[in-house]
C-alpha cells in the first residue's frame, strides 16, 4: 500500500492548520462583525468563545483524525460505532459547498489584486462603487475569477499532503504574516488613527445582547474551522508525538491574532478618513479601496502598494483555507474508492466549481437563481455556517463526550501517557457538556425558538 503523508515538523503543523483557519473569515468577516457589534466588547465575548468551546472543539476533531490516521468518513467511522461514519460523510458534503461559495468571493479578491496592480482601482468614490456594481453583475468575469481559484487550490492538493499542501503553507502563511504587520503599522500611523484603535481596545459593553454571543460563538467556529471535519482531516497527518492540547491553543493564538491584527489594519484606517467599518461584503472592494485612497492621497504611490498587499494578503489568506476545504473530499475519494489522488481531486475540483459557477451567477446577472427565498449564494452559506457546521460541531462532541470509550480518548490526549493528563477533566467536561448545549442555544435562537 502506497505510504500515507504526514506533516514534517511542529511548525509544519502548526502552519498548515493555523492556514486553514486563518482565511476571510479573519480578514473580512472578523472586523465587520466586531464594527456591528460594539468593537472590544465583541473581541472579548470572541476570545471567551475561542478558549472555552474552540480549543475543547479542536480537540475533538484532532483526536478522530490522530486516532484512526485516515479520512474524514472513516475516521469517525472508526472510534467503535459504525454511525459515526456519517458525521464524517456531513463533514464532508458541508466542506465541499463552503468551498463552492468561498471560491466567489476568493474569486473577487484575485480579481482586485490584478486590478491593482493594473492601477484600475483609482478614481473617486463613484467610480469605486460603479466598478464593483459593474464586475460583480458581470455573468462572466466572476465565474472566471472563482473557477481561477478553485483550479489554482486543485493544483496544489493535487501536489500531496508535503509537497503541495505544508510546502504552500510553509510559504504562505509568513508572506501573509509580514504584509499583515506592514499594513498595521501603516494604518496606525496615519493622523487620527488613534480612535480606530480606541473603538478596537475599549470595550463598550452597552451594545452587548444575546444575540451578539451567538454571534461570536459561530464566528469563533467557522474561524477556527470546527464543523466539517477539515480539522480531523489535517490531524490525520500529525504525528504521533503531536501534542494535541498545545497545538489547538498555539493554533486559537495565532487566528485570534491575526483576526485583531486585520481589525488593527482595517480600523485606525476608516477611522482616519471618517468611515465606520460595519459594512458587510462591500467593506473589502468598496469602504476599502476609498479608504486607501484618501488615506494616501498625497502619497499615491503608497496607496498603490498598500492595496496590491492588501489585496495579496486576502489572496494568501484565502488559499490556504481553501486547500483545507478541498483536501477533505479529496482524502475520502482517494482512499475510500481507491481513485489516484490527481483523479480525486479533479472530481472534487469539478464538484466545487459548478457550485462556484452558480453561485457567482446568483449574486450577479441571475439574481433569480435561488432557494427558499435567498440567493443561492446566501442560501449555501446559511445551510453551511448556521446549520451544517453547528450540526457536525453538536454530534461530534456527543460522539465523544458520551459514547467512545474514556481510554481512547485519553490515549491520544497524552500520546499514550508520554504527557501529564493536567487539562483532561477540564476538556471532557467542556465536551460532554457546555460545547453541545451551546450549540443548542445557537440553534434555538436562529430559529426564534428562545
Ligand atoms: N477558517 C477559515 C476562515 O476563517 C475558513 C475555513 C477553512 C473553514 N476551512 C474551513 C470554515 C472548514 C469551515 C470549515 O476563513
Amino acid at each position: 500500500m502506497e505510504k500515507r503523508g504526514t506533516f514534517g515538523s511542529k511548525l509544519a503543523i502548526v502552519l498548515t492548520t493555523a492556514g486553514s483557519a486563518v482565511g476571510l473569515g479573519n480578514i473580512w468577516r472578523f472586523p465587520f462583525m466586531t464594527g456591528q457589534n460594539g468593537g472590544a466588547a465583541f473581541i472579548l465575548i470572541y476570545l471567551g468563545c475561542v478558549f472555552l468551546l474552540g480549543i475543547p472543539g479542536m480537540i475533538s476533531e484532532f483526536i478522530v483524525g490522530r486516532h484512526s490516521q485516515s479520512n474524514a468518513a472513516r475516521a469517525y467511522g472508526n472510534l467503535g460505532y459504525k454511525n459515526g461514519r456519517l458525521i464524517g460523510y456531513l463533514g464532508i458534503l458541508t466542506s465541499t459547498i463552503i468551498l463552492g461559495f468561498y471560491a466567489v468571493v476568493a474569486g473577487w479578491c484575485l480579481q482586485y489584486l490584478y486590478a491593482s496592480i493594473a492601477g484600475h482601482l483609482n478614481g473617486d468614490t463613484t467610480y469605486i462603487v460603479e466598478y464593483f456594481k459593474s464586475f460583480s453583475s458581470d455573468p462572466i468575469r466572476p465565474c472566471l475569477w472563482g473557477v481561477g481559484f478553485v483550479v489554482i487550490t486543485h493544483f496544489v492538493v493535487a501536489q500531496g499532503v508535503e509537497k503541495g499542501i505544508e510546502r504552500a503553507s510553509k510559504l504562505l502563511m509568513p508572506l501573509l504574516m509580514i504584509i499583515l504587520i506592514i499594513l498595521v503599522i501603516a494604518s496606525c500611523l496615519l493622523p487620527g488613527a488613534g480612535k480606530g484603535i480606541d473603538f478596537l481596545l475599549k470595550p463598550d459593553f452597552s451594545k452587548v445582547s444575546g444575540s451578539v454571543f451567538l454571534e461570536a460563538l459561530g464566528q469563533a467556529f467557522f474561524s477556527l474551522s470546527l464543523g466539517t471535519a477539515c480539522l480531523c482531516t489535517y490531524a490525520s497527518y500529525f504525528k504521533k508525538e503531536t501534542n494535541l492540547l498545545k497545538s489547538a491553543t498555539q493554533i486559537a493564538l495565532l487566528d485570534s491574532g491575526i483576526a485583531i491584527m486585520a481589525g488593527l489594519m482595517i480600523f485606525p484606517a476608516a477611522f482616519s478618513v471618517g468611515v465606520q467599518p460595519d459594512s458587510g461584503p462591500s467593506l473589502i472592494f468598496i469602504t476599502l479601496p476609498n479608504v486607501f485612497r484618501q488615506a494616501f492621497e498625497s502619497m499615491p504611490i503608497v496607496g498603490f502598494i498598500i492595496s496590491i498587499l492588501f489585496y495579496a494578503l486576502l489572496v494568501f489568506a484565502a488559499l490556504t483555507s481553501t486547500i483545507s476545504m478541498h483536501e477533505i473530499g479529496t482524502a475520502f475519494f482517494h482512499e475510500e474508492l481507491h481513485w489516484a489522488r490527481s483523479k480525486a481531486a479533479w472530481i472534487l475540483t469539478i464538484v466545487c466549481a459548478t457550485i462556484t459557477i452558480f453561485c457567482s451567477l446568483s449574486v450577479g446577472a441571475y439574481s433569480n437563481l435561488q432557494l427558499f427565498g435567498m440567493p443561492l449564494m446566501d442560501f449555501c452559506d446559511f445551510l453551511t455556517a448556521q446549520i451544517m457546521l453547528p450540526a457536525g460541531a453538536f454530534f461530534t462532541s456527543i460522539l465523544l463526550g458520551w459514547f467512545v470509550e474514556q481510554r481512547l480518548l485519553i490515549n491520544e490526549f497524552t500520546n499514550n501517557g508520554a504527557l501529564k493528563a493536567t487539562f483532561f477533566k477540564a476538556y471532557l467536561f467542556s465536551v460532554k457538556f457546555i460545547v453541545p448545549l451551546c450549540i443548542l442555544l445557537i440553534f434555538l435562537h436562529q430559529f426564534n425558538l428562545i
